[in-house]
């Protein structure tokens, strides 16, 4: 059995009891072999906090996966490795310390990256494990690497910049990775930003997966930023792709989100804080 929970998500759904939403992504998972903290939300209060009042014990993770540098998914760390209180390896690719920044309509330049130095995430336990291939981390359990980007319509966030010296350079954001893992119902694809594209991910996966068939996605889709080609093209993978659980969050957004729910109907399942999915 293989339990996913997500910590924390944008939005607090229903009825709630002390959960808080904040913008970013935290999911854990447990299989029989390993417990993984997959992101660790922002730098605010809705991981530590919601953990506990979702029977989720941080200090029992075995490892933690960053999907990817921005801060709405790494900015939980410093509190999480504390609660933790021992050493725990962290897997990534190893661009996630780039120095990176998101460039506002009205041109403001707001810092994006990673908010601790690798050093002080070291000093409180964090045993990096970086690494653009893919791979298996644990039995069941592998993270994508870096995903080539292949299909023409998923072109990247236009307003989100590295800082080279005094310039900014347009942010690829190599280190963007999803996790997969194997069930018995087929592969559950776990994004966290899905800034290399919800296609070129999944193309990525069945690559490296192959005769796996792809049965749940859950996570950040990041369709709330594309365009509404991007969107309508990726619908049309995922209906070929004859996917069977479509589990929205984060950067997913209202509109896209209904559009999916239109779309694919009871396979949607809107991943707040707090959902909980169960797979055999
Ligand atoms: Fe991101
Ligand atoms: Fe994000």
């Amino acid at each position: 059995m293989t339990k996913l929970t997500v910590i924390t998500e944008n939005t607090v759904p229903g009825k709630v009891d002390g959960l808080c939403g904040e913008h970013g992504f935290s999911l854990f998972l447990e299989t029989p072999e390993i417990r993984i903290l997959f992101d660790t939300g922002p730098a605010g209060i809705a991981t530590l906090g919601n953990a506990p009042k979702l029977g989720v014990d941080l200090s029992s993770a075995d490892a933690i996966v960053l999907s990817h540098g921005h801060g709405d998914h790494t900015g939980g760390l410093l509190g999480v490795l504390r609660t933790i209180g021992k050493p725990i390896p962290v897997y990534g690719h190893p661009g996630i310390f780039a120095d990176r920044v998101s460039k506002r309509a009205n041109g403001r330049i707001v810092y994006a990256g990673m908010p601790y130095k690798r050093e002080a995430l070291e000093g409180l336990g964090a045993t990096f494990n970086l690494s653009a291939a893919f791979r298996e981390i644990a039995p069941g359990v592998y993270l994508t690497g870096e995903v080539p980007r292949r299909s023409a319509f998923e072109t990247g966030d236009a307003e989100l910049y590295i800082k080279r010296g005094n310039d900014l350079v347009r942010d690829p954001l190599p280190d963007d990775q999803s996790m997969a893992v194997k069930t018995a119902e087929g592969i559950a694809l776990i994004l966290g930003c899905c800034h290399a594209g919800l296609v070129n991910t999944i193309d990525r996966c069945r690559e490296k997966l192959p005769g796996q068939p792809i049965h749940t996605i859950i996570g950040g889709t990041h369709l709330g930023f594309a365009p509404a080609e991007q969107l309508r093209e990726t619908s049309r993978v995922l209906r070929d792709l004859g996917i069977k659980r479509l589990g929205l969050s984060h950067c997913t957004g209202l509109p896209a989100g209904a559009y999916l729910a239109r779309e694919f109907g009871e396979a949607v399942a809107f991943c707040n804080v707090g959902y909980t999915l169960t797979l055999p």
